[in-house]
């Protein structure tokens, strides 16, 4: 038995690299941010969390291989460096005034954080801002298109525009009458600040960056939701009548309702990717539905759906692709309770809730891995072995 479980992480082991060794691969020549479906945002409001090293472990022993992060510390762009992550990274709103004004402060600030770090850091997008329309700071919302311009012409006159993609992540608040999704519009307010954004994003390619949170719409109307519906749960879903659709779950409602916002304002084409979702695991009294079975039932869900690879209703073709909110619960966020507790790992690097990742503990605990769980893991790891042979005579026929 324990001859065989040692055997067995070996060969285990030899495949997890294989499988990572090949992935650089599958991306080449791929301009998208984004080439998986599950990734996740690397927040970091806390004093307590691991260090960028012991992150990068910990993502690559869950797979986990797209990753925000919301500022561009060099110590994290350094830790990714030569890890096959990638990585997009965040320009603050802090900075949008200055990025918006002036072209050669956007030239320096990609020279300092993007160029120079690439390509051992795998930077494959920059998100100008976050949340900025809809949201408080109005004066933001005038300079949010002129920054993601000024900081897209310097990428591209540094020739990495097809390597970094430009983006900008936005809330709910852009919307108005998302139910159903097909009755969803641009709200009148910042439509005139989401138009030049639009058109600008369809132009080089960039898809809409949609946060979107079952959590919030739940909590904001529980007596008319079911919870079901936000969490995945089996539940009747709601039924579109306009376009004959039956939504079974709310975020897939929620990507439709953008998709309509999209269409509306004539954007058909463009692709929605979800840049944060998830469900805090505790919360104030009045978060009564910020617990940790509700948390795990909606992340584990979300999961087996996003791996499922299947579009939308409205969107059949368009696979979601979605950023989990977040990597680490971080302490020093402010607002409400929940707002700290959003982690799939607590800040000791330990697993939150368990839907399947392991913790950070280097314990003999962890270490020790079941005979059940390898198994599959080893089918798992067997087809990143098939996939790397795939690619090496695809290459091999390719140079011959
Ligand atoms: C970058 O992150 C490291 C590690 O978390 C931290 O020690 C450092 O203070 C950060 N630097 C800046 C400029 O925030
Ligand atoms: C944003 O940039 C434009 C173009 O340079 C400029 O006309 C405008 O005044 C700037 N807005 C702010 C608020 O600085
Ligand atoms: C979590 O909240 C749900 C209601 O949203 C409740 O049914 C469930 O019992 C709670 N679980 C725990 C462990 O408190």
């Amino acid at each position: 038995m324990r001859r065989s479980e040692e055997f067995f992480q070996l060969i285990l082991g030899a495949l997890f690299l294989m499988g990572f060794a090949h992935q650089p691969f599958l991306a080449w020549g791929n301009s998208q941010a984004f080439v998986g479906t599950y990734g996740i945002n690397y927040g970091r409001i806390a004093d307590n969390i691991p260090s960028p090293d012991e992150v990068v472990t910990l993502l690559r022993a869950a797979k986990i291989r797209n990753v925000r992060i919301y500022d561009f510390n060099h110590s994290v762009l350094q830790a990714f460096s030569g890890t096959g992550l990638d990585l997009v990274v965040g320009l603050p709103n802090g900075y949008l005034n200055d990025m918006n004004a002036s072209q050669d402060h956007a030239m320096t600030w990609v020279k300092e954080n993007v160029q120079a770090f690439l390509p051992n850091t795998r930077i494959r997008g920059i998100a100008i801002g976050n949340e900025v329309l809809g949201g408080g700071d109005r004066e933001l919302w005038t300079v949010l298109f002129g920054a993601a311009k000024n900081i897209y012409n310097a990428v591209k006159e540094l020739k990495l525009d097809d390597v970094v993609q430009i983006t900008t992540a936005h809330s709910q608040a852009v919307f108005v009458n998302s139910y159903p999704p097909s009755s969803c519009k641009f709200s009148s307010n910042i439509a005139q600040y989401m138009k030049p954004l639009l058109e600008f994003f369809q132009e080089v390619g960039s898809p809409f960056c949609l946060n979107a949170y079952p959590f919030l719409a739940y909590m904001s109307d529980p007596s008319n939701i079911d919870i079901n519906y936000a969490l995945f749960q089996p539940t009747q879903g709601i039924y579109d009548q306009k376009t004959n659709l039956h939504y079974d779950n709310m975020l897939d409602a929620q990507i439709d309702a953008a998709y309509a916002a999209l269409e509306d304002a004539g954007y058909k084409k463009m692709e929605v990717i979800v840049t944060e979702t998830g469900w805090a695991s505790r919360g104030d009294s009045n978060e009564a539905a910020a617990n940790v079975s509700n948390a795990r039932t909606y992340n584990y869900n979300l999961r087996k759906r996003l791996a499922k690879r299947k579009g939308t209703p409205l969107r059949p073709k368009n696979i979601v692709k979605a950023y989990i909110f977040a990597l680490f619960n971080e302490y020093l966020k402010t607002g409400p309770t929940s707002e700290r507790n959003f982690g799939l790992f607590k800040a000791d690097g330990s697993i939150a809730y368990d839907i399947g990742f392991r913790g950070l503990q280097s314990s003999s605990a962890t270490v020790r891995i079941r005979l059940k769980d390898l198994q599959v893991r080893l089918l798992f790891g067997s087809d990143a072995f098939v996939l790397l042979a795939a690619s090496a005579i695809t290459l091999i026929l390719l140079r011959s």
